[in-house]
Order: C-alpha cells, then sequence, then structure tokens
C-alpha cells in the first residue's frame, strides 16, 4: 500500500498522535538530537517534582524562557492541515505531548494533552487552577500566597488519567492513526499508538528519522510534518 490509502479524506475517524516533531517547523525547539533542549536543560534541575520543591525560583526561570521562546512561535502549515482536516468533519481527534498549545492556535478544538500544558497553571497548597500566556510570567505566585506550579506533566510524573481515558477512547475507535514528529521513547505516550492497531487501524509514522517504535507502523513516512501532512490531507 502507497501514501494514496492513507488519505486523510477517505477515513471516518482519524488521531493525530503528536510530538515535538510537530512544532519544529513553528521554530520550538524538540527535547532530543540536535538542538534539542535536555541537551542543555538537565531536566534532573529544570523539569521535576524534587527540582521544584528544591528550587522554584530556578525552575521558573528555565518555563519562563521557555514561555518567551514558545510564545513568540505560530502554528506551521502543518498544525493548520490538522486544524482544517477537523473542520472538515473528518472525526479528527488530536492527542499531543506537546505543551505549546500551537493545535488549538491553529483552531484545533478537540485536542488532548498528555503532558499538559505551559499555559496552565495549579497550586499544590490550595488547588486553585489558571491560565496565563504572559511571557514572562513575572509574579508565578497564587493568590495564597504559594508558587504556582505549571501544569506540565514533568519526569517523574503520573499522567492525567481523565486525560488518557479522553485520549484511549479516540485510539481505540479510529480508523487511521497519524503519529507525526515524537522519538517514541517517553512512555506511556509512546506505546499508545500500538492500541489503535490491535483494534484494527491503519497506522503511519512521519518523522525524517526511524523511531523504537517505526516497525510497528504500516507506512513510514521520512518527511517534515508539514510536507507531509500536506500529502495526506489532500482534498481537504
Ligand atoms: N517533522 C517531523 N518530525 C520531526 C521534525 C519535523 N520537521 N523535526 C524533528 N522531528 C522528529 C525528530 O526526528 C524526533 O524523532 O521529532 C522527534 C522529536 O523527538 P523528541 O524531541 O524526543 O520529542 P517528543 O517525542 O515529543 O518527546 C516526548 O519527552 O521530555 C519530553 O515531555 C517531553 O513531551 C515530551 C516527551
Amino acid at each position: 500500500m502507497g501514501l494514496s490509502d492513507y488519505l486523510v479524506r477517505n477515513h471516518r475517524r482519524v488521531v493525530f498522535f503528536t510530538g515535538a516533531g510537530m512544532s519544529a517547523e513553528s521554530g520550538v525547539p524538540t527535547y532530543r538530537g540536535k538542538g534539542g533542549i535536555w541537551k542543555q536543560y538537565d531536566y534532573e534541575s529544570y523539569a521535576c517534582q524534587p527540582a521544584f520543591e528544591a528550587d522554584p525560583a530556578r525552575v521558573w526561570e528555565f518555563h519562563n524562557y521557555r514561555r518567551k521562546l514558545v510564545g513568540a512561535c505560530k502554528p506551521n502549515p502543518g498544525h493548520e492541515l490538522i486544524a482544517r482536516a477537523e473542520a472538515a468533519s473528518h472525526g479528527v481527534t488530536v492527542v499531543t505531548q506537546n505543551i505549546d498549545g500551537l493545535h488549538q492556535l491553529a483552531g484545533s478544538r478537540n485536542v488532548h494533552e498528555l503532558h499538559g500544558s505551559l499555559w496552565r497553571l495549579r497550586c499544590e497548597k490550595c488547588g486553585r487552577r489558571a491560565e496565563s500566556r504572559d511571557a514572562p510570567l513575572l509574579d508565578p505566585h497564587c493568590s495564597c500566597g504559594a508558587w504556582w506550579r505549571p501544569a506540565i506533566v514533568w519526569f517523574g510524573d503520573a499522567l492525567d488519567g481523565e486525560v488518557i481515558d479522553a485520549a484511549m477512547r479516540a485510539i481505540v475507535s479510529c480508523d487511521l492513526l497519524i503519529s507525526i514528529g515524537t522519538s517514541a521513547v517517553v512512555y506511556p505516550a509512546a506505546q499508545m499508538p500500538l492500541y489503535a492497531r490491535k483494534a484494527g487501524a491503519k497506522l503511519v509514522e512521519v518523522n525524517p528519522e526511524p523511531t523504537p517504535m517505526s516497525a510497528s507502523y504500516d507506512l513510514c513516512v521520512r518527511e517534515s510534518a508539514s510536507e507531509c501532512l500536506a500529502r495526506l490531507c489532500e482534498g481537504i
């Protein structure tokens, strides 16, 4: 089967399963590989609960750096094609590991953020939740006085059960899953697309590089996200 057998318009329920490579063409750095965030910043000092408890100001310095960088980025043509496919009623769900909010900015509504959001906040003292796109967020404190905690799934955190349930419902009921721009090394996200396959869906991987999961896909396209999406979303 060739790429023409995987066109979005010929399927009834499509899941776009996205990772950092989806936003690379918007200028958001990926996590691994050349120029990756975890090459410059040691996640044990900046992106885990023990680091936040030991030095919240340092963790916020890193997250404000990311807010500034990501806040200046715009959705790319790939994000826009996915949003257009949803608007054209192709039963589209986005399941993303990204915290940048670019799918929503492009117009996608049906988005499940497995790893939380750079723009959401929660207070671990009083339980309050908030959203802010300030970049930087100058005073990252809740009105109760405690530090805001970025509502991001950091290393060692559990994923939100409700988000997993919603994502899995879409995954096991789709007939086409298109994975885009993920290195497929972070669990449990890495294995989620395999449930679509088990349930009978076709699987496409879009990534210039092979991943540890490539062998589980029906079709691997070694192209950039926007280039391949232009072909998969033909006629939408
Ligand atoms: N188009 C498609 N894929 C691309 C592009 C592009 N233009 N540019 C890079 N890629 C691919 C890379 O080849 C790589 O396989 O995107 C992938 C990015 O991998 P990671 O940086 O590991 O990002 P991701 O898989 O989303 O990381 C998973 O790890 O620490 C975290 O929580 C963070 O959600 C993140 C998780």
